[in-house]
């Protein structure tokens, strides 16, 4: 079964609504393409704008992230169900700036992947090494256990409409990209974990991305390798670039 690729724009904390809505716009003729899914995985304040300038275009709404109860007192935080509610179809979790910067651990992300099928989102897993972890020559090991750790409990149903962006954390934002090869290497390794963990058929459905410093120069490469059907794009996803990416 061919799997169809997926070029999700991750805008971290960038745009203000009234920004958000001017990219959508500048973006609108540069990112139709019938045979890949897009995603805009906007910040929270910026999901509804977004989604009405993305009403009757193939662009589908995405988060970046959400807390695991429905309502209540969590000051600060929004819940799946609003997401979805607002018309989100994707939803990051587990991005590193999450893990490191905000304390998120794979018990938390594990918690979220479970959520997001329950409430109807489809997640964008992420995992990746740091430059220690590369050095060490351990990365591999590090990327498995995190896929353990994070679909524990989660159907091979479910997986099979998992997306998981492997995201190496010294290629993000650095302009050092993994090489097509070094990607490929791992998001194969993911793969063979899945078939691992479940069977063939699920690791052959399961969408595997690669982030890191992707642009419209190195995506056509990244893209060409068997076990990399897409990517999560950071700073190019804020530019005209992300045109070039989606059609790569
Ligand atoms: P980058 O970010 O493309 O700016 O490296 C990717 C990401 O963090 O998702």
């Amino acid at each position: 079964m061919a799997r169809r690729r997926i070029i999700a724009g991750n805008w971290k904390m960038n745009k203000t609504p009234t920004e958000a809505v001017e990219l959508v716009n500048t973006l609108a003729g540069l990112v139709k393409n019938d045979d890949v899914d897009v995603v805009y995985c906007v910040p929270a304040i910026d999901i509804v704008p977004v989604g009405a300038a993305l009403m009757g275009s193939n662009v589908n709404l995405g988060a970046q992230n959400f807390y695991i109860e429905d309502k209540g007192a969590f000051t600060g935080e929004i819940s799946a169900p609003m997401l979805k509610d607002a018309g989100v179809k994707y939803v990051i979790i587990g991005h590193s700036e999450r893990r490191d910067i905000f304390g998120e651990n794979d018990v938390m992300i594990n918690a979220k992947v479970k959520k997001a099928f329950a409430s109807g989102l489809s997640p964008i897993l992420c995992c990746g090494e740091s430059l220690a972890l590369r050095k060490a020559g351990v990365y591999k090991e590090w990327i498995a256990r995190q896929i353990k750790w994070d679909l524990d409990g989660v159907s091979a149903d479910e997986v099979k409409k998992l997306v998981i962006a492997y995201e190496p954390i010294w290629a993000i934002g650095t302009g050092e990209t993994a090489t097509a090869d070094q990607a490929e290497e791992v998001c194969k390794m993911i793969r063979d974990q899945i078939a691992e963990m479940y069977d063939a058929a699920t690791a052959e459905e399961v969408r595997i991305q690669y982030g890191g410093s992707m642009n419209a120069g190195n995506a056509a490469e990244l893209l060409s390798k068997p076990d990399i059907d897409g990517g999560l794009i950071g700073g190019a996803s804020l530019k005209e670039d992300f045109g070039k990416i989606v059609n790569a």
